[in-house]
């Protein structure tokens, strides 16, 4: 065959080839074929010596247009081959397995505080709110917790200045709350506290804690006594058994500190009671005539109880948490438990 036979013999079967490549794989190997070092185009184009003076020209002419036309008609089915729109990818393989999101969930302290939320709103009792950053007044004067006050010092609180201060406890929105309505009373109060503590697997800089008050005409220590115990029972389950002792808190006469009996050993003694069978769970007590004055409700008149309890502290015990830095530092396998 004469080289100008085998460049029109090459055009026709080289259109023919490309347009029925399937794959991107099968252009490439065609590219390699026709165009590469050793391709067929190569060898033509090294034939042209071989032709008379006169005809060398056209010949390389024509060489070079059936190159142009190879390179083009490659790179156009390669184009028709690609998925150029997100509808022709989809339309691929629709039985290729889909990469599954990964879902979220409530933190453990969350699922808590909504248990706790729901529990005593079933008692009664609505929720009310206060600030983190709080003032000292609501955080202790108005408590009867007056300046000079062990818990008042700055190794035990958080001051931003002398008056302004990080909550150490949620009992602030009881005085919030009294000051805004007269009696009845009748709110639990959830949120964050802040205290100077060094971090360690039961402390933590940062904690949560739920208040409650009641406050009307005849409401006594057997009703404060009868709503902990109601509660602990419905969060640690109906075997739980409570105990009141005698303590001391500046707003609240007479004071006292529940203690639950241990859930780790149904109360026989282990390590994490102390051996002592009995785990602390909040302080409460009937409100302080001191408070009442501070937001002029009629000591004479009204009566009321009010606690306040740890969250994490309860959340740790009904799920066996050893350690509460856990709940703060977001490891996944640690939250997925829940
Ligand atoms: N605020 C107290 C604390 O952080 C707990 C407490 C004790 C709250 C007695 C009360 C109460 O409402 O009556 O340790």
């Amino acid at each position: 065959m004469s080289l100008f036979e085998e460049v029109a013999s090459l055009r026709r079967t080289s259109a023919e080839e490309v347009a029925s490549a399937a794959t991107a794989e099968a252009v490439a190997a065609l590219r390699v074929r026709y165009l590469g070092r050793r391709g067929a185009l190569r060898s033509l184009f090294d034939r042209i010596r071989e032709l008379p003076e006169e005809e060398r020209r056209q010949a390389g002419r024509m060489l070079n247009e059936l190159k142009d036309a190879v390179t083009a008609a490659l790179q156009e089915r390669l184009r028709l081959l690609a998925p150029t729109t997100r509808q022709e990818v989809l339309t691929e393989d629709l039985s290729y397995p889909g990469r599954r999101p990964r879902l979220g969930r409530l933190h453990p302290l969350t699922q808590t505080i909504d248990e706790i939320v729901a529990t005593f709103g079933r008692l009664g009792f609505s929720l009310a709110h206060g600030p983190d950053v709080e003032l000292a007044y609501y955080n202790f004067d108005a408590l009867n917790t007056p300046p000079g006050y062990v818990s008042r010092s700055s190794s035990d609180t958080f001051y931003i200045s002398d008056e302004v201060v990080l909550r150490t406890q949620t009992s602030p929105v009881q005085i919030r709350v009294m000051e805004k309505q007269p009696p009845p009373v009748q709110v639990i109060s959830v949120g964050r506290c802040y205290r100077p503590d060094a971090v360690d697997a039961t402390h933590c800089f940062m904690f949560h804690q739920v208040e409650g008050l009641m406050v009307g005409e005849d409401v006594t220590f057997a009703d404060l006594k009868g709503v902990l115990t109601l509660f602990y029972r419905e969060y640690l389950g109906p075997d739980v058994r409570v105990r009141f002792l005698p303590h001391f808190f500046p707003f609240t006469e007479p004071s006292a500190e529940v203690h639950m009996s241990c859930v780790f050993c149904q109360g026989a003694g282990c390590s994490v009671c102390g051996r002592s069978g009995w785990v602390e769970g909040a302080g409460c007590g009937m409100v302080d005539p001191n408070v009442f004055a501070a937001v002029g409700y009629d000591a004479e008149r009204y009566t009321g109880f009010a606690f306040g309890l740890g969250i994490e502290r309860m959340c740790m015990l009904r799920h066996r948490i050893n350690d509460i830095r856990l709940f703060f530092e977001n490891d996944v396998r640690f939250l997925e438990q829940f």
